[in-house]
Order: structure tokens, then sequence, then C-alpha cells
């Protein structure tokens, strides 16, 4: 019989391909989300992408009473934690809404969880643990350093979880540190949605390029790197949904817990990206050299071959298929969407 997967956050970028993938993988996936982050027709392109009705809740994982009656309805085996809030600069001036969503509403999952007697977890974790590190490429060995109140919720999220499988090893706990996730799905259904001003380099790259935005502003070209500008390991959003469909099938197989760096192991600078997404759109993108953006990392780069030696983990898309399915998203008629002001936080 097909395992029954919990998606926490199913309807957000990374969740919705990996819903895509879970279901190409087997698994019967019920998505729990806010819309908090998330545009409600998600739902339905979902249906249209895999042909499907999609089993979804729309609820608050801080909601203990909803959550209990969602495992006492399905009987999930394993949980894949996606819901959180992520912008690292809301995260400096609204700590408290981090705390209480990211580590709290963590904590009540896993209350949840543990009453229902499903004790099976993948966490979304993030390069964002390890701060400034010594070294690149960075093993997940290396230290954490939180550089905001969102790293810190990462690092308190993969704390609790370690502590929880040292005390009852009943717990299964894959953490995924990702690296930074780009692209959209090959059927433009699906993608980061791009209607605010985006923080992120390749939304933002992507609005230039369609002509939304007039420019990007290249924080810093003085950083230790061969260009100047900042270095990144770009991962394509399909190969890390596919790092879920993995990480789930070592927790349910032969219950080894387990903690990854999920990337390419290969950076590239923001001209690179530039130059990547002009190649992809044919369009355009201006830019101009600015100041360094406060609290910038230089580089992050993953050490990649650590998920694959223990989930056999491998990337399978390069820089230039995360732009041209990412121009596709943008380009197509589903990204600029407006659901209404009360359906997108
Ligand atoms: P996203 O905002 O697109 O998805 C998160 C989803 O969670 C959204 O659909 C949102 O509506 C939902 N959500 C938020 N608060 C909720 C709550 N209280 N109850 C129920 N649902 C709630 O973000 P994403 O980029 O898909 O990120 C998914 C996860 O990966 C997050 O945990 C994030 O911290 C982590 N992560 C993201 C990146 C990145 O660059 N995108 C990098 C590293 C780690
Ligand atoms: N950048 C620009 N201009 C922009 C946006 C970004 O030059 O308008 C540069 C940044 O300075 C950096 C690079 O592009 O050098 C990537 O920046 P992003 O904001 O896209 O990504 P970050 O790596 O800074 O942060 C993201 C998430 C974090 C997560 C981290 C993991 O926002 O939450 O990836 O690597 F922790």
């Amino acid at each position: 019989m097909a395992e029954k997967i919990l998606l926490t956050g199913g309807a957000g970028y990374i969740g919705s391909h990996t819903y895509v993938a879970l279901l190409a993988a087997s698994y019967e996936v019920t998505i729990l989300d806010n819309f908090q982050n998330a545009n409600r027709s998600v739902i339905d392109r979902l249906e249209q992408l895999t042909g499907q009705p999609v089993s979804f809740a729309e609820a608050d994982i801080r909601d203990a009473t909803t959550l209990a009656g969602l495992f006492a309805e399905y009987q999930f085996d394993a949980v894949v934690h996606f819901a959180a809030l992520k912008a690292v600069s809301e995260s400096v001036e609204r700590p408290l809404d981090y705390f209480d969503v990211n580590i709290s509403g963590l904590i009540n999952l896993l209350r949840v969880m543990d009453a229902a007697g499903c004790r099976n977890i993948v966490f979304s974790s993030s390069a964002t643990v390890y701060g400034v590190p010594d070294e690149t490429p960075t093993p997940e060995t290396a230290e954490f350093r939180a550089m905001n109140p969102y790293g810190q919720t990462k690092i308190s999220g993969e704390q609790i979880l370690n502590q929880l499988t040292a005390a009852d090893d009943r717990w299964n706990v894959g953490i995924l540190r990702y690296f930074n996730p780009a692209g959209a799905h090959d059927s433009a259904l699906i993608g980061e949605d791009p209607r605010d001003i985006p923080n992120n380099l390749m939304p933002f790259i992507a609005k230039v390029a369609a002509g939304e935005l007039e420019e990007l502003q290249v924080f810093g070209d003085d950083y230790d790197t061969p260009d100047g500008t900042g270095v990144r390991d770009y991962i394509h959003v399909d190969d890390l949904a596919k790092g879920h469909v993995l990480s789930l099938a070592a927790l349910l197989g032969d219950g080894q817990s387990h903690l990854v760096n999920l990337g390419t192991g290969e950076g590239h600078s923001v001209l690179e990206m530039v130059s990547a997404y002009k190649r992809a759109s044919n369009r355009d993108v201006p830019y101009r050299i600015t100041e360094r953006r406060a609290g910038d990392v230089p580089v992050y780069v993953a050490r990649a071959d650590k998920a694959e030696e223990i989930l056999g983990f491998k990337t399978e898309r390069n820089l230039d298929e995360m732009c041209a399915s990412s121009w596709k998203w943008i380009a197509g008629p589903h990204s600029s969407e407006d659901p209404g002001p009360e359906e997108k936080g």
C-alpha cells in the first residue's frame, strides 16, 4: 500500500515541486498550508499538472487540534515539513513571528506526530546555518553560526530534532540543508511566485528580464571571488524535490536519520547569473553595481558528496536549465496571477 505523507507548506515554492516528485514516486500526499506565502491557485495547477485531485487542508501548523484531526483521519507514515517563514530581513524586524512559526510551529507538529505514533520527518534546513563559513565548499561538519533570527530558527529546529532522536530512537529525522533553489517545473504551471519585489537574485533577474523591474542592483563587486560579486550554489528546484523523495525513502526504508547538504558543489557569481539569464531569455538584464548588502555572505557552495554517499543524491540540471525553466514560468500565464489581497500575506 502507498505510504501516506503530510506535506506542510506544500503550496509554496519548494513544497509544490516536491508534491509532484512525491506523486511520481507513488506516495499518497496531503498538503497542509495556510497560504501565508502562497497563491490558492497552486492547488488547481497541481491538479492540472498531475491529473489527480489534490488532498489538501487549509490550516496553520500551530493549530494542534486541526493537525491531530488530520493525523487521525489519514494515518500519515511521515511528514515533509516545509512550512516556515523565510525572509531574512523580515526576521530581523519581526523575530518573534519567526520564532513562533518556525520553532513553536515545529514543536507543535512534533508533539502531534508523537501522540499519533508518526515519527518520521524530513526537515527543511538551509545553508544559512553556516553563517560565514570558514571553509568552502562547506561540509556538514562546519559549525553553526546564526547571522539573523531566521538562521537561528533553522539552527534551533535542527537542534530540537537532534535532541529528540537522541532521547527516543523511534524518531527518524532527515535534515536537508538547501543551498540556493532556482528554476521552475518544466510545465510552467508552478514556480517561485514573484509578485512582490523579490529579495532573492533569481526572481529579481527574472522580473528585470521581463521588463517589470528596471534594473538589477548587484550588491558589491569587491568580494574575494573571481569577479568580485557574491557566489552561490544554485540548485534546480526539481533536483531539490528529488532529494526529498530520497530522504523519505531512507527514513521509511532502513530508518536511518541523516543530515546532508543539498547543492551541486558548484558556485556561480551574480554576474554569471546575469549572463546565463540573458542567454536563456534572449532579453537584456540591465544592472548597476551598488554597495554590499548588510549581512551578506561572500560565498556559499556545498560540499555535496555526503548526500550522494548516503542518499544516492546527484543533481541533473545545470544553470542554463534553471534559467530556461524560470523564464518559461515568468513569461507564462500563471506567474503573475493575483489572488486578491487577503490571499497573500
Ligand atoms: P515558501 O514561502 O514558498 O513556502 C512555505 C509555505 O509554507 C508557503 O506556502 C506558506 O504559505 C506556508 N506557511 C507559512 N507559514 C505557515 C503556517 N504557520 N502554517 C501553515 N503553512 C505555512 O518557501 P520555500 O522557498 O518553498 O521554502 C520552503 C522551506 O525551505 C522553508 O522552511 C524555508 O525556510 C526553507 N528554505 C528555503 C530556501 C529558499 O531559498 N527558498 C533556502 C533554504 C531553506
Ligand atoms: N544579490 C544581488 N542583487 C539582488 C539580490 C541578490 O546582487 O537584488 C546577490 C546577493 O548579494 C548574493 C546573491 O545575489 O551574492 C544571492 O542572493 P540571494 O538573496 O538570492 O540568496 P542568499 O544566498 O543571500 O540567501 C538565500 C536565502 C536564505 C538562505 C540562503 C541559503 O534568502 O534564506 O539563500 O544559501 F539561507
